[in-house]
């Protein structure tokens, strides 16, 4: 294993990871790195998890409140909910145990907007952070910290708790030195001033963490990699939706409310999304330029092709294949992309400047736009809302994608009425899918169910909702937003019930 200790004090702190673990004791606010599956704790959260099961067998009671920047992995989320280790978590998670244990109600989970974590932590929102545990590449002699493959929330662990365990992973990439920028003007209202920066690729704070290191008790060497999954090869849908997005881009180019460079692209996680990048590439865009919260493998072909200039993200999650490609040709993607906190890859005030372009899957909408991003017929929660309500919002145009259908045709990915609302109908402008785009821009209610109806759902579904709509419009006539209300909800119903949507 290759040194990257550099500084003699934090490296006197040098333990094992089970000795570590050790200092995090029951009831502990904990917030820990990860976004995305990348640059998570690989070695502290299993050692945990062991001792809490040990704690357990002894008849003790031993859980956590666990914060991170997003998602993780099975060797820290997987681990620790497995264990029954975690009884409160917040924000985006996507492990399936501690999917299945949330939805089971053995865990408290809050779904927040990602870029809002941090601010909600510094106000104090949260209670006390006791312990942060980050994964970093390095650690210079003057004792700063090289980040790892995601920034997300580890400016604020290391701010804000009163105990830090860093994990030094000698397996990320030495280049990733000098990709990040952390900005350390953040401030609570009414100090706040505006952040400066007005470009994607800005540099506006610092290429590495600060910590104070009376506060690091424990230093934890580890070689791992992320684990990270694969993404599913585009199919013929998402080639589709792809094909409709690059087509209305052409058309708001002609319309000259767009420029041939577009307008930073933020995309969202998920295949749908990932697929879509790989059909910008197809389009002949040149020269874009992305500011969003995640580099997935689509993006990266798009870095990689100069079809993107410049990205600005938090996190990199990339398949095995996209971590090989971006270790070998590291100075390509060194020079045009740059890793921040989450709260400034994510910051409204930002997104709102640049003018961002935000294509995010959906689980569904509804025929007037609203949109459900994370729940399954309204209950089960999926993964969650992570950053699309950031971009979606404040964004220059709020884009949504999905396949008409789910579990081959048994579900319609448009409805009557979402069975929950993650975006409202206020903050979704475009609905896309295999089947058409609903360009809902200028439109009333009524319109764009039209819109929505016509362009998007699929045509085993697409009389139904017409059917549902045109009723709803003789029951109540005049009114603004028609529904059927004993009726709106009925196909979720019945997909509980039978397992298909369809009557
Ligand atoms: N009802 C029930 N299940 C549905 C569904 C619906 N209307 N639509 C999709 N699904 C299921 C799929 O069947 C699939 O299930 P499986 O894993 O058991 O096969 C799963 O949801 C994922 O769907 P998929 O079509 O593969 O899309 P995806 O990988 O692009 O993910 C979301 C879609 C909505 C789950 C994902 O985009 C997400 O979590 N979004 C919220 C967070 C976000 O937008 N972040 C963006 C900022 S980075």
């Amino acid at each position: 294993m290759e040194n990257r200790i550099h500084n003699s004090y934090l490296a006197s702190k040098v333990m094992s990871a089970d000795q570590a673990a050790a200092q995090i004791l029951p009831g502990m606010t904990v917030g820990m790195s990860g976004f995305t599956g990348s640059g998570y704790p690989k070695a502290v959260p299993l050692a945990l998890a062991a001792q809490i099961e040990s704690a357990h067998a002894r008849g003790e009671s031993f859980a956590l409140k666990l914060l991170t920047g997003a998602s993780t992995a099975p060797e820290l989320d997987g681990a620790l909910a497995k264990v029954g280790g975690i009884d409160f978590r917040l924000p985006y998670q996507s492990d399936p145990d501690l999917r299945t244990r949330i939805n089971r109600g053995e865990i408290e989970y809050m779904d927040i907007h990602l870029g809002q974590v941090a601010q909600y932590t510094w106000f104090g929102f949260l209670g006390k952070l006791d312990m942060a545990v980050v994964e970093v590449s390095a650690i210079l002699p003057d004792g700063r910290l090289v980040p790892s493959t995601s920034v997300g929330n580890n400016k604020t662990w290391l701010d804000l708790a009163d105990k830090v365990i860093i994990e030094v992973n000698s397996a990320q990439p030495a280049g990733l030195d000098g990709m990040h920028d952390i900005y350390y003007g953040t401030a609570l209202p009414p100090e706040r001033k505006p952040i400066p920066l007005t470009g994607p690729d800005d540099r506006i704070g610092e290429p590495y963490l600060r910590v104070d290191p009376a506060k690091v008790v424990a230093v934890v060497e580890t070689h791992g990699p992320d684990r990270l999954g694969r993404f599913s090869p585009p199919d013929e849908s998402s080639i589709q939706i792809a094909n409709h997005l690059v087509e209305f881009f052409r058309h708001e180019i002609a319309m000259g409310r767009l420029g041939e460079q577009l307008l930073p692209l933020q995309s969202g996680v998920g295949n749908i999304a990932n697929a879509v990048l790989s059909g910008l590439r197809d389009g002949g865009f040149e020269g874009l330029t992305a500011f969003t919260e995640v580099i997935q493998d689509g993006m990266l072909d798009l870095i990689r092709t100069d079809t993107i200039r410049r990205a600005s993200a938090t996190a990199l999650s990339l398949s095995p294949e996209g971590v090989e490609e971006f270790g070998r040709n590291i100075e390509h993607y060194r020079s045009r992309i740059v890793l921040r906190p989450q709260e400034i890859s994510n910051h409204a005030e930002l997104v709102r400047r640049l003018g961002c372009i935000a294509i995010n899957g959906m689980v569904e909408a509804d025929i007037y736009g609203n949109v459900n991003s994370t729940h399954v017929a309204g209950s089960s929660i999926i993964n969650g809302i992570g950053g699309s309500g950031d971009f979606a919002r404040n964004g220059f145009l709020s884009c949504f994608v999905t396949p008409s259908t789910a579990k081959n045709g048994a579900i319609s990915c448009i409805v009557p009425m979402v069975s929950h609302v993650d975006h409202t109908e206020h903050d979704v402008a475009v609905v896309v899918t295999e089947q058409g785009l609903a360009d809902l821009r200028g439109l009333s209610p009524k319109q764009r169910a039209r819109a929505v109806i016509n362009n998007c759902a699929h045509p085993d579904y697409r009389p139904l909702l017409q059917d549902y709509f045109e009723r709803a419009l003789r029951a109540s006539p005049g009114k603004h937003t028609p529904h059927l209300l004993g009726e709106a909800l009925s196909w979720h119903e019945r997909f509980v019930a039978s397992g298909h949507m369809k009557p």
